[in-house]
């Protein structure tokens, strides 16, 4: 039997202090070549740290970091074949944005040749054709992350570091962009480990995810698996809304979209009044005040709509085995 190619990168109970503050906190992950993986988790729990511990820029103080099955401790920042995009682009004002993109090339002392063709291969990747000559300060934000995303992956990094790439993006566009990186991440075959706080983003464009609370990992999964089987009542409440029903010692994570909402009584359901309610034009969420509980429902907008009102009087249940059985 051969053993199984090594991840591309692997966490080894990392630990990172600042002074008193623990960042990193035991962190063991493993990456897979080709994968587009995000870290996600509340500010300050150690998304940044991490990544900083992988691209060189600080070193684990217990711990170690294997790239390709290889102890990277040794390796300074610029001879690591990782490159860290940060959460503002960084973009060098005073170069224009063909001399941005070069930058990491200049660095390897590719071929004057080389560095002019590979320069119009990642313009025309980031469909910014035309736009070499311009400095940043004549660009759009969205075409300045795209020139950064551009300078990132010239040099052909093993892994691209994103963190927060799209922060500084309107919705729109950040919905665009998610879907181009996860276009040029298959393109390209390249390993992606992006960090978002929103966590929309990361279901969307991940393959896999780690959820992190105060410089420990609580789950990695596929998203799917972590939104459908949250590990703990944290988790579920942190991916997506989710309705936390008492059950025996544990929790049951119910999802707003599996709980029904009815005007009259109903066997088994909690009764209750509505509280509040939103209109998402694709779907409709209300909030219900039931005994001891605040509840949310959400409601898909096909067919005919519910008449209710604010104050209404509703009753609000879930199938036996809906959602997923938690500890606290
Ligand atoms: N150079 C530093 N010196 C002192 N404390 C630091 C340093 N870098 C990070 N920290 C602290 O370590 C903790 C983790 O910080 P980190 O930047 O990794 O969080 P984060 O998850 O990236 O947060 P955010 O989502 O806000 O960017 C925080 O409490 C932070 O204040
Ligand atoms: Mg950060």
């Amino acid at each position: 039997m051969t053993d199984p190619a090594p991840p591309l990168v692997r966490f080894e109970g990392v630990c990172k202090r600042f002074g008193e503050t623990v960042a990193v906190d035991g962190v063991s992950l493993d990456i897979a070549k080709g994968e587009f993986f995000a870290l996600l988790g509340p500010s300050g729990c150690g998304k940044t740290s991490l990544m900083r511990m992988l691209a060189g820029f600080e070193a684990p103080d217990t711990g170690r970091i294997l790239l390709d099955g290889i102890d990277i401790a040794g390796l300074p920042p610029h001879l690591r074949p990782v490159h860290m995009m940060f959460q503002s682009y960084a973009l060098f004002p005073h170069l224009n944005v063909a001399r941005n993109i070069a930058f990491g090339l200049r660095r390897q002392r590719m071929p004057q040749a080389a560095i002019a063709s590979r320069v119009e291969e990642m313009l025309a990747l980031v469909r910014l054709e035309g736009l070499g000559g311009r400095r940043p300060d004549q660009l759009s934000g969205g075409q300045k992350q795209r020139v950064a995303l551009a300078r990132a992956i010239a040099p052909k990094p093993s892994i691209l570091l994103l963190d927060e790439p799209m922060a500084a993006l309107d919705r729109k566009l950040r919905e665009e962009t998610q879907l181009e990186l996860m276009a040029l991440q298959r393109r390209l075959g390249m390993t992606f480990m992006i960090v978002t706080h929103d966590q929309d983003e990361a279901m969307v464009v991940a393959d896999r995810m780690a959820v992190m609370r105060a410089g420990r990992i609580e789950q990695v999964g596929a998203p799917r698996e972590i939104y459908d089987h949250p590990a703990n009542a944290y988790v579920a409440g942190f991916i997506g809304e989710t309705n936390l029903l008492s059950e025996g010692d544990r929790w049951r994570a119910v999802r707003p979209e599996a709980m029904t909402l009815s005007t009259r009584p109903q066997e088994g359901a909690r009764a209750g009044t509505i509280a509040e309610i939103a209109y998402f034009g694709d779907r409709t969420r209300y909030v219900v005040a039931a005994q001891n509980a605040r509840l949310v429902v959400s409601r898909a907008n096909v067919g005919a709509p519910l008449a209710l009102s604010v104050g209404d009087a509703v009753w609000v249940s879930h199938a036996a085995d809906a959602g997923a059985l938690v500890s606290p």
